[in-house]
């Protein structure tokens, strides 16, 4: 094989890549680190993140930030240091690229992305719709009849989508992510404890011992935390805590999934609830999420394998079955 074919998800908080044939290649986060003004790349993804980490004059830029925003110069700085990683500075063979894109995404951002992967060295490139590739990613059909509803967990948002016939046949977008649950444990500790969380420590504390449904056994975190005078303090929260925390936000897009339900038709919805959900994207990995979405709103959900990979795996996949992207989502020279 001449030419690599690469699938790239760059989400708001984490970019992975996808080659054909080796398979995940980059896991790393969606950061790149700029000089002082934002004219030169010093570093991308976990080098990025050290480089900040240490201080100095570096600016931090996010390609995608929460809320959907694209910052095309950026996105096609990162795709271009990943094309570069990944076949090398030559570029003899120039790669095949699928990126994947927020569904939300217009014609014109389409376009601005696609000549962004263009300019950044590919052969030939494509966008394909997140909640379509978390779907090829998760492995379950997308072009039979019954369908699958696809509950994509971002960090700054989650994509509900009805797929069938190899089409998404209703859709909806919730500004509620990983993120917003960060923020409400922050709250909710704010409000109980009377202390804010050092930034992190709220995510930290929901990977390690969050949970959607009240937690079999009872587990405890010690975080560090400021007090209102300025005082640092260690703080024991607990796995029960969290859960309550919670609730709302994950309450909020089981409405989403019921409101995508609602929007199609009487016999597509007794296949959909038959065929049930599948949970992709990072967020999908917090503890008792399936059966949360099962009890609240009212269809069967499980969580894909290796969650987090399923869009940049679906993505690069549909590099092999083009037509599932949409019609002119391509640029081929
Ligand atoms: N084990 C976990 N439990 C709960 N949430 C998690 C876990 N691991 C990662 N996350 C959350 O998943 C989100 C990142 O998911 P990802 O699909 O990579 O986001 P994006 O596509 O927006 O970059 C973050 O909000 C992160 O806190
Ligand atoms: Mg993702």
């Amino acid at each position: 094989m001449l030419s690599k074919k690469i699938g790239i998800d760059l989400g708001t908080s984490t970019v992975l890549v996808y080659v054909k044939g080796e398979g995940i290649v980059v896991n790393e986060p969606a950061l790149m680190a700029t000089d002082e003004r934002g004219a030169r790349v010093l570093a991308v993804g976990r080098a990025a993140s050290e480089l900040l980490g240490r201080g100095g004059k570096a600016r931090a830029v996010r390609p995608v930030r929460d809320g959907d925003g694209v910052d095309y110069d950026a996105a096609g700085a990162m795709v271009r240091h990943l094309i570069g990683r990944i076949v090398g500075r030559q570029r003899i063979f120039r790669p095949d690229v699928m990126l994947s894109v927020p569904p939300m995404v217009t014609g014109v951002e389409r376009r601005a992305v696609l000549e962004a992967t263009m300019d950044a060295g590919a052969k030939s490139a494509y966008l394909i719709d997140k909640p379509m590739a978390a779907a090829i990613g998760a492995r379950v059909s997308v072009a039979t009849t019954e369908g699958i509803l696809v509950v994509n967990l971002g960090a700054g948002s989650t994509d509900v989508a009805a797929i069938a016939l190899g089409e998404m046949l209703a859709l909806e977008s919730i500004s509620i992510g990983g993120a917003a649950l960060d923020r409400a444990i922050e709250e909710a500790v704010a409000a109980t404890h009377g202390v804010r969380l050092q930034p992190g420590e709220a995510e930290r504390l929901k990977v390690a011992v969050g949970s959607a449904t009240v937690p079999a056994a009872e587990s405890w975190l010690e975080l560090a935390a400021v007090r209102p005078d300025g005082e640092s303090l260690r703080l024991r929260l607990s796995g029960k805590e969290v859960q309550g925390a919670i609730q709302k936000p994950l309450l909020g897009i089981a409405s989403g999934l019921q409101r995508v339900m609602a929007q199609v038709s009487e016999d597509r919805r007794t296949s959909l609830m038959r065929n049930g959900a599948i949970l992709t994207g990072g967020g999908a990995q917090l503890r008792g999420i399936a059966e949360f979405f099962t009890t609240h709103a009212g269809i069967p959900a499980r969580v894909a394998r290796d969650p987090q990979s399923c869009v940049a795996v679906g993505t690069g996949m549909a590099l092999d079955n083009l037509q599932v992207i949409r019609r002119g989502q391509h640029y081929i020279t």
